[in-house]
């Protein structure tokens, strides 16, 4: 894999990007056609049953006959089977493409490397990225990925805190630590996760309503909003769903039967800490604002029971941008599948 054909995957990930909203329970996919660099056409997949990225690509390319030798760029390995589109790889066997570059495979059982088997048969000469490239396409495709491979959804933890990692002031006052630039980003992720959720704690102090707003174009479909509530102490008024489970983990095997591939978890302390505990957490998303709360404010997380720096959890691949005046730090907390 080039630093040209990098590039063209870049722009591959970049176009997969525009079905973020639409494509779900499906993957993300981005296809570049090019020859010699030049880009001939290019496509994503917009929604279940529709065409999917590789046959989008295909098909805006002018010229069949310049999109014979030419090299394929998907931001996932083409499908091999028979869904309510034929197999993407026979689309691209007989359009004459001679090169295929993925920037990640496809791990699921229905395609798990089938997809770059068959190209290869076909005499198609098939690369596939690796490094941080090949990483940040597994991320963008994260709830496909874990919900297909681990039978729950994608679990996003998401929490706001000073600089000084505390949560709330003593008197559990949190609204707002963080800027309206990072609030109005947590917008657009809800927009585009199956279901939001918050603990019992977090619900009855703030009553969130967890719903999308300040999203252009107003998302299609809001997020299934979520109490985890044990007890059944928070009052159905709040207009919240009850996760009454024990075991968080039941309850995510529950929700990924029912559909919901992605839940981005909103706190409080208790909740995040009970779940990374159960190692149900697969992000982190943490915006430090600008402030400092003191000691006699609440915690970042509850407890995890962590007595060594040795038994601490790990974060991988931490990444950080500003967002306003805050600073966004991600990392994941084990590695995706
Ligand atoms: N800065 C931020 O990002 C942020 C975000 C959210 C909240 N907050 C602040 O945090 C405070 C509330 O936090 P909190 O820690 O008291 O409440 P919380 O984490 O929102 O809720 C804790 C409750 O969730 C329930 N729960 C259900 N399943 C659980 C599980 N598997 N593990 C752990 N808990 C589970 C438990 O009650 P049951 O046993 O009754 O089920 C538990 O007491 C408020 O001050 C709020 O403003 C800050």
């Amino acid at each position: 894999v080039t630093p040209e054909d990098e590039r063209l995957l870049e722009r591959a990930l970049t176009l997969a990007e525009r079905g973020r909203a639409t494509a779900r329970p499906n993957p993300v996919v981005g296809c570049v056609i090019a020859r010699d660099g030049q880009v001939l056409g290019e496509g994503w997949h917009v929604r279940p049953g529709d065409r999917h990225a590789e046959t989008n690509a295909l098909a805006a390319c002018g010229d069949p006959a310049e999109v014979r030798g030419a090299t394929a760029y998907v931001s996932l390995e083409p499908c091999a089977h028979h869904g309510r589109q034929p197999p993407c790889v026979d689309a691209l066997i007989a359009a004459g493409i001679a090169r295929v570059v993925v920037a990640a495979g496809d791990p699921t059982p229905r395609v798990g490397g089938r997809g770059l088997g068959r190209l290869r048969e076909a005499g198609v000469e098939v690369e596939v990225a690796a490094g941080d490239l090949e990483r940040r396409a597994r991320r963008q495709n994260a709830p496909f990925r874990v919900s297909n491979l681990l039978g729950r959804p994608y679990v996003v933890l998401k929490l706001a805190a000073s600089l000084d990692g505390r949560t709330a002031t003593a008197a559990g006052e949190s609204r707002w630590l963080s800027s309206p630039e990072s609030r109005r980003l947590v917008h657009e992720w809800r927009a585009c996760m199956d279901a939001v959720a918050v603990g019992s704690g977090t619900a009855l102090l703030d009553h969130p309503k967890l719903t999308a707003r300040h999203v252009e174009p107003p998302p299609a479909r809001q997020p299934r909003r979520l109490v985890f509530d044990r007890t059944g102490r928070v009052p159905a008024e709040l207009g919240l769903e009850r996760v009454g489970e024990a075991d968080p983990a039941d309850a995510l095997r529950r929700l990924a039967g029912e559909g919901v591939t992605s839940l981005l978890v909103e706190g409080g302390p208790t909740l995040a800490a009970g779940l990374i505990a159960a190692a149900l957490v697969d992000s982190l998303a943490l915006f430090s604002a600008p402030l400092l709360l003191g000691g006699d404010a609440r915690p970042l997380l509850g407890n995890l029971g962590v007595d060594t720096v040795a038994g601490a959890i790990p974060l991988l691949d931490l990444r950080s941008q500003r967002v306003g005046p805050d600073i966004l730090v991600e990392a994941e907390l084990h590695d995706l599948p």
